[in-house]
């Protein structure tokens, strides 16, 4: 197993590119099982979540080919399975997002159930609900949700997509997928508003898909007889451009993102000039500058265009160190909060009552040898290792290697002390 080892103490001073978002590329990959022609999508990050939904594919029969700078093409082959298998669903939960599209196109699906996952309870029910409501059949035996669509061909419905916790990405995603080659109109209510479903959105057109409203709560799909090929850029990562900003600002450094759609990132740029950071913003860039200790303040994590909760692990390292007491509220997955106890261990300060975080500023904090327990989590323990005082030594960094492309290469690119060692066990 590797590890980062983390030198604390550096200000990170520089520019840095952000690499194409995760999480628009795992469904607009999975989409192209929609298409009967070639599609080319480019700038998809090389992560290891990507190599997985690229490994599907192959069951799946959807040929899959790596070209240079971040382009991927796929095209439809003979071999065709209608099966996502265990062994690949169990490491990305994301993978589910194939039962939309071979419902949509195949009439049947076979996928494994997803386990699982340490950031707390994540039921499927509205995926079901979706693809139920446009006349799927889905039952679950064996590990697996099989799926059958009656009469071959999916029927468009009138769906309201809200669950506990209010909408669902991926379900949204799942929804949309199949809805394209659906018979008549289907309308989803509560649809999840992140970019990355509008980008989802914006390929399934650019295939041919009648889609209006995404990025709206309410997502109007007229379903077409068939997909073509299509060429696609990848949004920027929002999630990867704060990461940045917050170790920009956690180091009193001086960091401009590039590449970034700061429309993206208004509920985390704005938080940040909450505590005392001074933002710039150029077109694609942002620049972030802090000259003193952040002040606290208050959030609460919630769906697109509010403060995302896979930023909210990172902003606590902020406020770990900001003079004051802060407090978070996760919104969105009440138990995500592995990194606390992590951060405790460094000298943090934090009060955990379900699902708020109080959180009462130190002036420092000392390295220590910490575990990862997801991708977010481990984003936070390495800007925490940068402003620590000694060495941090980040264990179980496969998590972040599922959704940062390059970390360490682009974080040492603004000054930080950081290596990738291999563990002896
Ligand atoms: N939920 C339900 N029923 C469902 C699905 C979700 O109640 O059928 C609940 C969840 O338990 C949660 C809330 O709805 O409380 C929102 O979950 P959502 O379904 O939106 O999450 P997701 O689509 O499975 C995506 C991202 C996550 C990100 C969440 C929330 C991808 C591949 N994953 O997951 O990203 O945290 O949306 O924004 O897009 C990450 O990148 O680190 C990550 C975990």
């Amino acid at each position: 197993m590797e590890k980062f080892v983390v030198e604390g103490g550096n200000k990170l001073i520089g520019k840095v590119s952000i690499s194409g978002a995760k999480n628009a590329a795992l469904p607009i990959l999975a989409s192209t099982i929609l298409s009967d022609g070639k599609c080319t999508i480019k700038n998809v990050p090389y992560l290891r979540d990507v190599e997985t939904i690229i490994k599907i594919l192959g069951e799946l029969g959807v040929k899959t080919l790596r070209n240079q700078n971040g382009e991927i093409t796929t095209e439809p082959s003979k071999r065709k399975s209608n099966v996502a298998p265990y062994d690949l669903v169990r490491t990305m939960r994301a993978s589910i997002v194939v039962m939309g599209p071979l419902l949509a196109k195949r009439g049947e699906a076979r996928v494994s159930f997803p386990g699982g996952c340490v950031i707390g309870s994540r039921p499927i029910d509205l995926h079901f609900k979706g693809l139920e409501a446009m006349g799927a059949k889905l039952k679950v035996e064996h590990g697996y949700i099989s799926a059958k669509v009656k009469g071959k061909r999916l029927r468009g419905a009138h769906i309201y997509l809200g669950g506990a916790f209010g909408p669902s990405v991926l379900a949204t995603a799942n929804t949309m997928m199949a809805a394209v080659l659906a018979k008549g109109r289907t309308t989803i209510e509560n649809a999840a508003c992140e970019p990355e479903m509008q980008d989802l959105a914006k390929f399934l057109i650019s295939m041919g898909a009648d889609i209006q409203g995404a990025g709206t709560p309410r997502i109007v799909i007229n379903g077409v007889d068939k997909l073509g090929g299509a060429e696609h850029s990848v949004i920027p990562d929002r999630i990867e451009a704060g990461t940045f900003l917050i170790a920009g600002a956690v180091t009193q450094g001086n960091v401009t993102v590039e590449n970034v759609n700061p429309e993206h990132l208004f509920a985390v740029i704005d938080k940040l000039r909450e505590t005392g950071a001074s933002i710039e913003i150029d077109a694609d860039k942002i620049n972030i500058r802090m000259k003193n200790r952040p002040k606290a303040v208050e959030f609460s994590t919630l769906p697109f265009p509010g403060m995302p909760t896979d930023m909210q692990a990172q902003f606590m390292v902020l406020l770990c160190m900001a003079n004051g007491t802060s407090m978070i509220t996760e919104k969105i997955y009440p138990d995500r909060f592995m990194h606390v106890a992590e951060l405790s261990r460094m000298g943090a300060k934090i009060f955990r009552a379900r699902e708020t975080a109080v959180i009462t500023g130190v002036r420092s904090m000392s390295g220590a040898t910490v575990m990862v327990s997801d991708l977010r989590a481990g984003a936070a323990l390495v800007l925490a290792g940068l402003v620590s005082k000694g060495r941090t030594d980040v264990r179980r960094i496969y998590h972040l290697d599922r959704g940062y492309e390059n970390l360490e290469q682009k974080m040492k690119s603004l000054g930080a002390k950081i290596k990738r060692v291999v563990e002896k066990d």
